[in-house]
């Protein structure tokens, strides 16, 4: 064990050395021109002539050397299209004849809205900038903070609004940061979905007008996810250049993607201006969420493979990088442990959870080799389905009447470690906790409540909220030996209401919310370090990289259908790692689709990311048990190339396709795994051949099967350059319905 971990880290440390270049920022002060140099990326912006910040560039990385003149406003087009509309402004208020969207908007108290930001100042941080704005005439300033990523070249932009007047102001519109794109053709890609229907990648022509990205649910949501890729002209998946960037918000939020009338794209991304207004009295400060935007060459492919690796250096729980509030602080950067293999009960048992029955689920599970047993809903107050118990967090003795510790200890025993579903911010209003807090929910008064799942939203804005669910929650990680907790969240906001505050104030729920669940999130992992916790919404509900800056994993999808997650993970991976995309291993037929696949089908779908088991494994055969066995096995070998390295999608499996494919490369190139998949075999068609990538040309690698055959007489070792140019021949055999192979290549 403790040599595995040692290869772990030796192969962490070449594979940052290969990554990592160095960044640099730099003031023009003649021009008043600021660059922004990291990995193959450099960001150009600049005060215009007239005061205000403009966007210069933003693609390659420019030579040292070059220069950029002082930023000039674009001409006024027409009368209707004024100078200060077409000018791609950094961070532009509502005012002075601006049409396309704006990055901040304000009334006044004397009911003034006109706001022109001008740049003050500016400080030099560590890899980047914080620049200061004001209005033309009235004390509303802005900081605008710049990082870039030494390695990935990916920007943090976020803002900081301050009231410095004597009279209070509301913020209405409050962006994190603009991105400008020149004109040109482009194709934006972005992600949308449904309940167990998350993660479809869209891809359209950018037209004149606007697309709005967005969520009004007060959290990040299944329909439409934080992030957006925008390709230009012919740009694929492996050429040309991708500009994409995500949104680190879990509450409501907004992305639009606009052309203008002179073909010029503006992306816009923070909080969600519907229903929104925090009112900054003198003196007070809104933070806006981060934005993160890259930029690669190397097509959607190669943002996706940037965008992992950021995560993985600088926004997860022990990313040794990790960003503190904004700035990238310049550590070496060290990547989180790969996921242990978990078992779930919740497919097996939903809510009919007692001691006996997750005790014989922990002794199979651990047969099977699983580092981790996890007992999902169920197991705490007057919980027997979904009508009753949320916010009653003390253990239901009828499930458990010697409290969790005999399971507790006999899944220790088995040699694994424990983890608890819990539900925090919710509450049944069949509970003593709504019975004793009526007033603790998310509610109008004098108006219905509307229950999903039949329950409420806590309102976690308010501070006794707060203090209860992180004191149950520190109480129950104190009391109790839990390794791990899957927080859930069943249901989107119905009538926001917090009226305890008074009413120009109540719509600061949207910002207060979010703020208290990262801030409980933070101070239980501090109070509890080494506990892990996913982020699961009914699925696929709230992934962001605000999330998951202190969560360790993401539940994508309530569907675990193996075919449907095929297509799932193929979306989810444009936007995050597969070190945080659990997938579990369930039954067959599968209750969702009803479709029948194999074990050796399920557990290949699931061992392209972070691999749980999630079926009733007492009903398994000895065979079936056998094969999950040497599947784990062999994942837990590869697994760090599978959930850390450079993902390729040699045949994605979107649009029909009859196959897919997908390829990681260990980034020091010393291992490959291929996972090859049929959906349905037509016509007799074979396999098509594999070329591969990312490997080392001139090193020798061997190829050896996890699952499946290669084509009889396929040298057992070639060069790299053999493999990704002759390439990779499928056993003649491999045809038929919902078939998997899966194969590695170690670098000799
Ligand atoms: C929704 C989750 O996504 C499921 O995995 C399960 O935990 C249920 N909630 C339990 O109520």
């Amino acid at each position: 064990m403790l040599k595995a971990f040692t290869k772990t880290l030796v192969f962490l440390a070449v594979s940052v050395a290969a990554v990592a270049q160095p960044s640099l920022v730099k003031f023009d002060a003649a021009a008043k021109v600021f660059r922004l140099d990291g990995g193959g990326s450099s960001y150009v912006f600049g005060v215009n002539a007239r005061g205000e910040l403009q966007q210069l560039y933003w693609g390659g990385r420019l030579g040292a050397a070059d220069s950029f003149g002082q930023a000039q406003p674009m001409k006024e087009w027409a009368s209707f299209d004024s100078s200060y509309s077409n000018t791609p402004q950094e961070y532009a208020g509502w005012g002075a004849g601006l049409f396309v969207e704006p990055a901040l908007k304000v009334t006044f108290g004397d009911g003034n809205r006109g706001l022109v930001l001008h740049y003050v100042s500016h400080t030099t941080v560590a890899n980047g900038f914080d620049v200061e704005l004001k209005d033309i005439a009235r004390p509303i300033h802005v900081t605008l903070h710049y990082t870039i990523d030494p390695g990935s070249g990916v920007l943090a932009r976020s803002a900081s609004i301050e009231n410095r007047g004597a009279t209070a102001v509301t913020v209405e519109q409050a962006a994190a940061a603009a991105w400008a794109l020149p004109a040109g053709q482009y194709t934006l890609n972005y992600l949308t979905g449904r309940w167990a229907g998350e993660w479809t990648l869209n891809q359209e022509a950018v037209q004149a007008g606007e697309r709005v990205l967005e969520s009004r649910r007060g959290s990040t949501g299944h329909q439409a996810n934080p992030w957006f890729a925008l390709q230009a002209g012919a740009a694929d998946e492996d050429h040309g250049e991708v500009w994409f960037g995500a949104l680190a918000w879990s509450g409501s939020w907004r992305i639009t993607v606009e052309q203008d009338q002179l073909d010029a794209v503006r992306v816009t991304g923070g909080f969600n201006p519907f229903d929104f207004g925090f009112v900054l009295r003198p003196g007070q400060r809104l933070e806006t969420p981060v934005f993160y935007g890259g930029y690669s060459a190397h097509g959607l492919g190669g943002a996706s493979r940037l965008l992992h690796r950021f995560e993985l250096e600088r926004i997860l729980p022990h990313a040794a990088a990790k960003e503190a509030a904004g700035s990238a602080p310049q550590v070496a950067a060290q990547t989180p442990r790969p996921r242990p293999v978990i078992y779930n009960s919740w497919e097996a048992t939903e809510f009919k959870v007692d001691e006996p029955g997750q005790v014989a689920l922990a002794e199979k599970a651990a047969a099977l080799g699983v580092d981790r047993f996890v007992m999902d809903d169920g197991w705490f107050g007057q919980r027997k389905d979904d009508h009753a118990g949320l916010g009653d967090w003390y253990v239901n003795k009828e499930k458990f009447p010697n409290g969790l510790k005999p399971l507790i200890d006999k899944v220790h025993g088995l040699g694994m470690d424990f983890g608890l579903w819990v539900e925090p911010e919710m509450v049944n209003p069949n509970s003593d906790l709504y019975r004793n807090h009526p007033d603790w929910v998310l509610y109008f008064p004098q108006r219905p409540r509307v229950e999903q799942r039949n329950q409420l939203v806590l309102n976690l804005a308010r501070p006794d909220v707060r203090a209860y669910i992180l004191g149950f929650l520190d109480k129950l990680l104190t009391e109790n030996d839990i390794a791990f907790l899957k927080w859930d969240y069943n249901r989107n906001w119905t009538e926001p209401g917090w009226d305890q505050m008074a009413p120009a104030e109540q719509k600061r729920v949207y910002v207060d919310y979010t703020r208290n669940l990262y801030a409980i999130l933070a101070e239980l992992r501090k109070k509890h370090p080494k506990v892990e916790i996913e982020s699961c919404s009914g699925g696929g509900g709230r992934v962001d990289l605000g999330i998951l800056r202190y969560v360790d994993e993401v539940w994508p999808s309530d569907n675990t259908d193996p075919f449907d997650r095929l297509m799932m993970q193929d979306g989810f991976t444009y936007a995050y790692t597969p070190q945080v995309m659990m997938a579990w291993v369930t039954d067959s037929p599968h209750w969702f689709n009803k479709r029948t696949t194999s074990l050796a089908y399920r557990m290949l779908s699931s061992m392209q990311g972070s691999l749980g088991i999630g079926a009733n494994i007492t009903k398994w055969s000895e065979e079936e048990s056998a094969t999950a066995k040497r599947l784990i096995a062999a994942y837990k070998q590869v697994q760090p190339t599978i959930v850390q390295g450079d993902l390729y999608r040699l045949i994605s499996p979107r649009d029909g396709s009859e196959f897919s494919v997908t390829e990681t490369v260990r980034s020091d190139k010393s291992q490959g795994v291929v996972f090859a998949f049929i959906h349905s075999t037509q016509k007799g068609r074979g396999f098509p051949l594999l070329k591969l990538k990312g490997l080392d040309a001139k090193a020798e690698y061997t190829l050896s099967s996890i699952e499946g055959k290669a084509k009889a007489g396929t040298p057992e070792t070639a060069s790299g350059a053999w493999w990704m140019n002759h390439g990779l021949e499928m056993d003649e055999g491999f045809h038929g319905d919902y078939q998997a192979a899966a194969f590695r290549l170690d670098r000799k």
